[in-house]
């Protein structure tokens, strides 16, 4: 599914290094990290007409990726509800719209790998959207196993949410090179890790099965599936899975907060059957729906 150009953005404003700046002129230096190297974390946030899902967890999120990667003069969180809430309102934005929240490492005296080089501090950008969930939730979507494995910590740890998105980015091409709407990528052992922008669930014999979350971004959508289950009293396993677990699954389902929550009906050309009788997806999506506005926080 390409997403299509939306006119409501053309005239949006984008928070960027303190500023508010049209689209037009919302731009970091040659000399940010981020264009330098990736170097840079972010989270992806949804607004509901109650407010921002999750908006604590994204920004606890966001803190340890910035921790992990040594970032010095960190925003504090008021400081970044801050911003968002002035993004928001200069744009009249209330619900149905998605913010990219970027926090780089800031500019560089001069071009470099070198984190030293970073004597300015951090760059926040708060790009808020008009934007519905990009996955058909009705209709699912079809994946294929990419030959790009996930990040493990030995290599990069997927623990840090940040923009060096390669790796995703690449097996997110053979998705669309093969006409599909996403890819699923394993781990370095050929376990399932995740699809290249959602962590994946699914149901065998009405049990809830997840991959482990040592090669996969343990997203914030994941886990409140986690807590609805224990909630339901539907048994949970994380476990290392094969994807002849998938191919063989009764219902799979791929969550984020960019197409909440998604049933996945065909994995490399198996379709998905449900050979039980129940339709356990439906009842972890609804209650998902029902506890949004519990969720959010208007600022
Ligand atoms: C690789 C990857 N997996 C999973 C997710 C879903 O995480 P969340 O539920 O926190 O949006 C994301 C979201 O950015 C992601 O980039």
């Amino acid at each position: 599914m390409l997403q299509k150009h939306n006119p409501k953005n053309d005239d949006i404003y984008v928070h960027v290094a303190g500023k508010l700046v049209h689209r037009d002129n919302a731009k970091v230096s040659v000399f940010d990290s981020s264009v330098q190297g990736g170097d840079a974390v972010w989270e992806g946030l949804r607004v509901y007409k109650q407010g921002l899902f999750c908006l604590d967890r994204h920004l606890d999120r966001l803190f340890t990726s910035a921790k992990a990667l040594m970032f010095e003069n960190i925003p504090d969180r008021s400081s970044i509800k801050k911003a968002i809430a002035e993004t928001l309102a200069k744009n009249n934005m209330v619900e149905g719209c998605h913010i990219r929240l970027t926090l780089t490492r800031g500019e560089k005296i001069t071009s470099g790998m070198d984190p030293r080089l970073n004597q300015k501090g951090c760059c926040l950008i708060v790009l808020a959207e008009w934007k519905a969930p990009v996955y058909d939730n009705d209709g699912g979507i079809k994946v294929i196993t990419s030959s790009i494995r996930r990040n493990a910590p030995q290599f990069l740890d997927s623990k840090i949410h940040h923009n060096n998105l390669l790796n995703n980015i690449l097996a997110k091409i053979q998705a669309n090179v093969a006409g599909k709407d996403a890819a699923l990528m394993l781990d370095e052992q050929g376990f399932v890790s995740e699809l290249n922008g959602t962590n994946l669930f699914m149901f065998k014999n009405n049990i809830l099965y997840t991959p482990h979350a040592h090669a996969c971004l343990p997203g914030i959508t994941r886990g409140l599936v986690m807590e609805i289950a224990e909630e339901l009293k539907i048994p949970l396993r994380e476990k290392n899975l094969s994807l002849t677990e998938f191919y063989t699954a009764d219902e799979v389902f791929a969550t984020g907060t960019m197409g909440e929550l998604t049933p996945v009906v065909e994995i490399d050309g198996r379709k998905i059957e449900n050979r039980s009788s129940q339709r356990n997806f439906e009842k972890i999506h609804s209650t998902f729906l029902k506890i949004i506005p519990g969720f959010c926080e208007k600022l």
